[in-house]
């Protein structure tokens, strides 16, 4: 026997089951087509020799809530278990999907089908009269009510220190700590400073967070831990701490990757991520341009900064500027009064012999000596310069050059969908050209609220839960710092 999820290609072997087991109730082909092609639905066959049985589930996105459109089995194939063999693998599906109830409804002339259903912990909520029609047969509605994982996050990849905590796909908590402050007189993240930090924020973002979601830590069923990309030593104190607590506790760990955690945030905003997408991280420790096919299974890096990352460019230009750090913000409100045509400043790999070697990379170290070349040569030749028009070229090379190569990404992977992450992401004309083109080119942009788009711990629980709720494996303790982890690897063993 062999389970596999239904496409169109299969619709003339549904339909001979369907008209079988039916009759004169059975769908029409064109209903069953568009069910099954529906991006909402999933619909699964049981193949022994051909088309044993089949049964769909369809789940609206963001409703956390899904239904059993439909169960059928072969007169021949009966009394061996196959339905509830189709039922479990969709309530797994139901449950991966972050569901938290399952519907169904059912003839209440059915009692075996009834008695299946309540077997698996559905329970009778409602009847609806006279809807089976013609035979005037009255419904029974059945629901299973799902308890979702609740899971403890823990950030540390940089100089935030994050605990959030997630019930499935649902944030209960988001608790924050950032070192920036103790970073400024520094004009950038120093790693052992941050890592210091996050020793003295992680009890106290801990209890927040606790205290945010209402629980209590006996209560927590899992612990997710992002341990890399990221600095070692402040990547150190988030793991340490959360192999304290699951030892402590007795509760599972799952070591995440961190980028794919900025990815899988977009789920605490509207209950699911929609796949494919390509994914533009940006913040002071990366730039990396991804294809995301699933989440759990499928990210492929298509490019990254072979130099500064964008928010680390715009820190340094700031200092060049005689701003202070964190330089983002800053370059950003001065730039708004500022002619971002006055000075073309160059786009990093993006001449068409850079193309072949790093067509979706980035480089912004030549873009940050332009800007200093400039500045210098005005002091010079004993001219003056218009900060406001400096900082607002510069935020065009950057913004234009991410945004060039996101959507070539999105044109050639066919893919038009375009995700957000990472804090530069606060950055205005980055949201209002991202805007723009995405519009322009019918790619729907996502960019889930800022809180969720700077590291912080809910993304982190969030990825952990999904993990869970797809039934992995934690890791084992003895998983480390991965400063360069791969994005191919969501979850270190
Ligand atoms: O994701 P994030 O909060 O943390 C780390 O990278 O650790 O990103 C911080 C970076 C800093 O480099 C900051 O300058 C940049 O994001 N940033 C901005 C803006 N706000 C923050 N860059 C450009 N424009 C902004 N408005
Ligand atoms: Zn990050």
């Amino acid at each position: 026997m062999d389970f596999r999820g239904l496409t169109v290609d299969d619709l003339s072997s549904v339909m001979e089951l369907e008209s079988s087991v039916f009759v004169s109730d059975a769908w029409s082909s064109e209903s069953m087509r568009s069910e099954i092609e529906s991006p909402n639905n999933f619909y699964l066959g049981l193949f022994e020799d051909g088309l044993i049985g089949y049964a769909g589930l369809s789940t609206i996105p963001g409703s956390f809530s899904s239904d059993i459109q439909t169960i059928a089995v072969s007169s021949a194939a009966r009394g061996r278990g196959i339905g509830r063999a189709l039922m479990q693998e969709l309530l797994r599906k139901a449950k991966a999907q972050g569901s938290e109830q399952v519907l169904l409804e059912v003839r209440i002339d059915n009692e075996v089908a009834i008695s299946l259903y309540a077997s698996l912990g559905f329970e009778r909520i409602d009847v609806r009269k006279r809807y089976y029609q013609p035979d005037n047969v009255d419904a029974v509605i059945m629901r299973l009510r799902i308890t979702q994982p609740l899971v403890l996050g823990i950030e540390s990849t940089c100089d935030e220190t994050g605990v959030g905590i997630v019930r499935g796909n649902r944030l209960l908590a988001n608790a924050l700590h950032s070192s920036m402050d103790e970073h400024s007189k520094y004009g950038g993240v120093v790693p052992e400073v941050a890592a210091r930090a996050h020793l003295e924020a992680i009890a106290p973002t801990l209890n927040k967070a606790l205290a945010e979601a209402g629980v209590q830590m006996k209560d927590i069923d899992a612990i997710a831990v992002a341990n890399g990309p990221g600095l070692a030593g402040a990547l150190m104190v988030g793991i340490g701490a959360a192999k304290g607590l699951a030892l402590a506790n007795d509760k599972p760990i799952y070591a995440v990757n961190h980028l794919i955690g900025h990815v899988g945030a977009d789920v605490l905003e509207r209950g699911y991520v929609q796949l494919p997408t390509i994914a533009l991280l940006v913040s002071g420790g990366h730039t990396s341009l991804l294809l995301v096919r699933d989440l759990l299974g499928d990210a492929v890096l298509l490019g990254e900064t072979i130099d500064d990352a964008a928010g680390e460019a715009f820190d340094k230009v700031a200092r060049v500027l005689g701003l202070p750090y964190p330089g983002g913000p800053q370059i950003d409100k001065l730039a708004a009064t500022g002619d971002p045509k006055a000075i073309r400043f160059p786009r990093g790999l993006s001449l068409p012999k850079d193309m072949e070697k790093h067509r979706y990379d980035f480089s912004f170290s030549g873009l940050k000596t332009a800007v200093a070349r400039y500045v210098e040569k005005a002091e010079a030749d004993g001219e003056t310069i218009n900060p406001a028009d400096v900082a607002a070229s510069f935020r065009e090379a950057v913004v234009d050059v991410l945004l060039t190569k996101a959507l070539n990404a999105c044109a050639e992977f066919g893919v038009d969908r375009l995700l957000l992450g990472g804090g530069v992401v606060a950055n205005a004309r980055l949201r209002e050209v991202a805007q723009q083109r995405c519009e322009a080119a019918g790619i729907e942009l996502r960019i889930p609220r800022f809180s969720l788009c700077t590291d912080n711990g809910a993304m982190i629980a969030s990825l952990g839960a999904q993990l869970v709720m797809s039934g992995h494996a934690p890791s084992s303790l003895g998983f480390g710092a991965e400063s360069t982890l791969e994005v191919t690897v969501v979850q270190s063993p």
